[in-house]
């Protein structure tokens, strides 16, 4: 079966770049990436291909040589399933806020409602995509939806998980490590609708790196990788504060274990914290999977990734205060960085939001500047948590659009994000304009200790014990 036409619905941060490098490398294939947010569509077709919904190094460049030529955006869901043979859902999947598992389970509520919508609108076969990333076992439930609601066409389901990060997506959908393709190989249109999908990537990736395995393999196979990852980083983490405590670096240590070629080198940098729209959204997944398996010894093992990154994140903060005397009320701290890691305007689940809530429940002035991040953004996320009112929020956080400006008069500095941009500031110009003494909490370790020591800084890297 040759695919001609591919609807994506969704278009955030996975539905849009990896809809444009599939369109890209595929200029036989008419790609159409919907979305019921009309102001992101309309942000997709702007003028400005820097200034798209999503910032991706990269990404502006392939749009502008495919919008338009087999690339489009719209707001018309019904017409581009229509069109359609295969159809990828790339919606979003949050944890549940409300009822039976709530702040645990992924909230399906809008991959349903795409099944439904597919279902009532197609009048020809089509293969369904499972994008984003599921609980295990969902493909039967979309499958059941589809079935039962629909025209009496035949839906074959797939699951083909996203594994890019966000500020490399466009390398790692260019060269991805492995394209994993989860069906149905016991049955004959099963097999058709795998090898649809392999003929797809096949246009750019290896074959040897495109795997097939069964739907399950493939749905926890996202998890099992989210929650290997975030572990890494958690248990960097846990080394940092034993760092701090004995005198060890955690960058030499991090440096010492990843030689080692069964440990390997990657996801080793001790952070503030981990954050981003999928790690603590899948291993809470995880862990309610596990549980409702009557699992619990897996799922206290999961979660304690968890629980030891919120740690991370309030130790950060309870150092600033200490190390402040005690107090920060009344005073400016100033963070640079904002989103949840460089090269990327997402702030989901960032570190900076938490270390911010707990140092303006102290009552200090913080003052923002971040290279990517709207201000908008910036007072959603804190007025989200609730804890505070929006107008409180908004008379302690000040955002900056100039980082100098954002470090005048200020007691403390806390690097939130690792933007390289932070590394080549004038940083004896930015000591003179602030309070005495001048503090820089390094949550990145991005910053060189022995230079901002010279320059009279009081300086704290995440991990450094010396
Ligand atoms: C992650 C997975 O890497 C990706 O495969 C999956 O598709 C989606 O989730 P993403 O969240 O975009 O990608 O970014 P990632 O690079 O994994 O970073 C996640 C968080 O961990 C960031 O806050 C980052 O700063 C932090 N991190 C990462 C560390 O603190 N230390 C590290 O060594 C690596
Ligand atoms: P991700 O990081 O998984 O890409 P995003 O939140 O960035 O998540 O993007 C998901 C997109 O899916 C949003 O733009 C949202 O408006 C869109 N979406 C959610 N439900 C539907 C739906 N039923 N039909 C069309 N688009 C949807």
């Amino acid at each position: 079966m040759k695919v001609k036409n591919i609807c994506c619905i969704g278009a955030g941060y996975v539905g849009g770049p990896t809809m444009a490098v599939i369109a890209e490398k595929c200029p036989h294939i008419k790609v159409t990436v919907v979305d019921i947010n009309e102001s992101r569509i309309a942000a997709w077709n702007g003028e400005n291909f820097d200034e798209l919904p999503v910032f991706e190094p990269g990404l502006g460049d392939i749009v502008k040589k495919t919008r338009g030529r087999n690339l489009f955006f719209s707001t018309n869901v019904d017409q581009a399933i229509n069109e359609a043979e295969m159809i990828f859902i790339s919606v979003n999947t949050p944890t549940k806020t409300y009822g039976k598992g709530k702040g645990m389970a992924a909230d399906l509520k809008y991959i349903e409602l795409c099944a439904r919508q597919i279902a009532r609108v197609s009048k020809t076969d089509k293969i369904v995509v499972e994008k984003s990333t599921l609980p295990v076992r969902t493909a039967s439930a979309i499958k059941s939806i589809l079935d039962n609601t629909g025209n009496n066409v035949q839906f074959e389901i797939l699951s083909n998980p996203e594994f890019l990060a966000e500020g490399t997506a466009v390398e790692d959908l260019l060269f991805p490590d492995r394209v994993l393709i989860g069906g149905d190989n016991s049955t004959d249109s099963g097999q058709k609708a795998i090898q649809a999908l392999v003929e797809i990537y096949s246009n750019w990736v290896a074959k040897e790196r495109i795997l097939t395995t069964n739907v399950w393999s493939s749905e926890l196979s996202k998890l099992t990788a989210n929650a290997f990852l975030a572990q890494r980083v958690s248990s960097i983490n846990a080394m940092s504060e034993i760092c701090e405590k004995t005198g060890a670096d955690v960058s030499e240590v991090a440096k010492a274990i990843g030689m080692d070629s069964r440990i390997g080198s990657k996801f080793l940098k001790a952070s503030v914290g981990f954050g981003g729209s999928c790690f603590q959204k899948d291993i809470l997944n995880l862990v309610y999977i596990a549980k409702s398996y009557g699992l619990d010894q897996v799922a206290d093992y999961w979660e304690q990734v968890v629980i030891m990154n919120d740690h991370q994140k309030q130790r950060f903060s309870d150092n600033i205060v200490s190390t402040l005397y005690n107090t920060v009320s009344g005073k400016k701290i100033t963070f640079l960085g904002w989103a949840f890691k460089k090269d990327t305007n997402d702030t989901r689940e960032s570190a900076a939001i938490n270390v911010a809530d707990n140092l303006l429940s102290e009552r200090a002035n913080v003052s923002v500047y971040d290279p990517k991040v709207s201000s908008k953004q910036i007072y959603a996320d804190l007025d989200y948590l609730g804890t505070r009112s929006n107008e409180e929020n908004k008379d302690l956080l000040s955002v900056y659009k100039d980082p100098y400006e954002a470090c005048k008069d200020s007691h403390g500095i806390a690097i939130l994000t690792e933007w390289d941009e932070f590394k080549n500031y004038d940083w004896k110009n930015i000591y003179k304009q602030m309070n005495k003494p001048a503090f820089v909490f390094d949550g990145r370790g991005i910053l060189d200790k022995d230079e901002l020591g010279s320059i009279g800084f009081i300086y704290y890297k995440i991990g450094s014990g010396d």
